[in-house]
């Protein structure tokens, strides 16, 4: 893609793009999916190469990406700090101008998302947010197509949100503001959301409770994360001891609708942030929500790199 180019964008946060994209994407995702459990050959990416940039670990995003890629018919490139000039202090900017000459997009998990928003600056092809300190936006499409295909739109529904305000509980707000549901967040004092950093122009969709079960009331989606994300690891013991209380448990579950699902976007931790019998209970959701990061990210690169096809 060349600079300039008219359909070049970014997906760096979940606001990048606008409710009616969305709506074409998840319609999208749907037809994709389709397509791949009835082993249809699609490859419209044929040549088209995706720069991976790992700066933490990861499973279902980096298999997510590869797999997709390859099952589109492109080729991927996978880098990590450790094995690339990107560990040994090259400028963000250098890497942006080089490797974006190279290949036609690019997916990065790192750690500050100034870091991502300097590379796509200097970026003459696509960048997609594989996960920051900040947010996860490939997760909460993945999320919210899972929550469309088992009970139809969100808009209007209430999420609640328990745990620690992270990078997922700041995409969920975004999500919230854009696609038209309420979210309900209770974090253990200390580790609120932050607001300002998600920029919602409306303020009504984020109800902030002191109690984990309070927010779990009349939920139609129970969600939480681990305590400690990566890059936070030094705060472990601190966070273990804050968190104690948030544990989604089958009590918090039964305060929300009888049909509320409970997603989490993995990796888990049984006893800590979820009670064993909630994530491997009847209203988890969790694998279709994992497997769905394959389908909406596959749709997402057809999109930032073709924009909408009609076939
Ligand atoms: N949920 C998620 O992003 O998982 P990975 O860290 O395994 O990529
Ligand atoms: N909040 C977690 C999500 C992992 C997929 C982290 O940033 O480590």
């Amino acid at each position: 893609m060349k600079p300039g180019h008219t359909l070049m964008k970014h997906y760096l946060q979940f606001k990048d793009l606008r409710a009616e994209e969305y709506a074409y994407l998840f319609e999208r995702a749907s037809i994709i999916k389709t397509r791949f459990k009835n082993y249809e050959r699609y490859q419209p990416l044929t040549d088209r190469t995706l720069a991976m940039i790992f700066e933490k670990a990861s499973t279902r995003t980096r298999v997510s990406f590869e797999a997709g890629m390859y099952q589109m018919g492109g080729s991927v490139v996978h880098l990590t700090t450790g094995d690339s000039q990107l560990g040994r202090a090259e400028p963000v900017e250098d890497s942006a101008r080089v490797i974006s000459r190279m290949v036609d997009l690019v997916m990065i998990r790192t750690f500050e998302q100034s870091k991502i928003e300097r590379f796509a600056a200097h970026s003459r092809v696509p960048v997609i947010n594989g996960l920051t300190n900040e947010y996860h936006p490939c997760q909460i499409m993945a999320d919210i197509f899972t929550f469309i295909e088992h009970r139809g739109s969100i808009q209007g529904k209430t999420v609640a949100w328990v745990g620690d305000g992270n990078n997922m509980a700041n995409t969920w707000l975004q999500a919230a503001d854009i696609l038209g549901f309420t979210l309900h967040v209770s974090t253990p004092s200390g580790y609120e959301i932050d607001t300002a950093l998600a920029g919602v122009s409306n303020p009504n969709c984020l109800k902030v409770f002191k109690s984990p079960a309070a927010a779990c009331e009349g939920a139609h989606l129970v969600t939480t994360d681990v305590w400690t994300s990566m890059g936070f690891e030094a705060e472990n013991a601190q966070r273990r001891a804050a968190f104690a209380d948030w544990c989604v448990d089958a009590q918090m579950m039964q305060l929300a609708q009888p049909d509320a699902l409970f997603m989490h976007c993995l990796p888990a931790h049984r006893g800590e942030e979820v009670a064993a019998d909630v994530i491997d209970g009847p209203q988890s959701v969790v694998w279709d929500e994992a497997e769905n990061r394959l389908h909406v990210q596959k749709v997402l690169m057809e999109y930032l790199l073709l924009g909408r096809v009609g076939h």
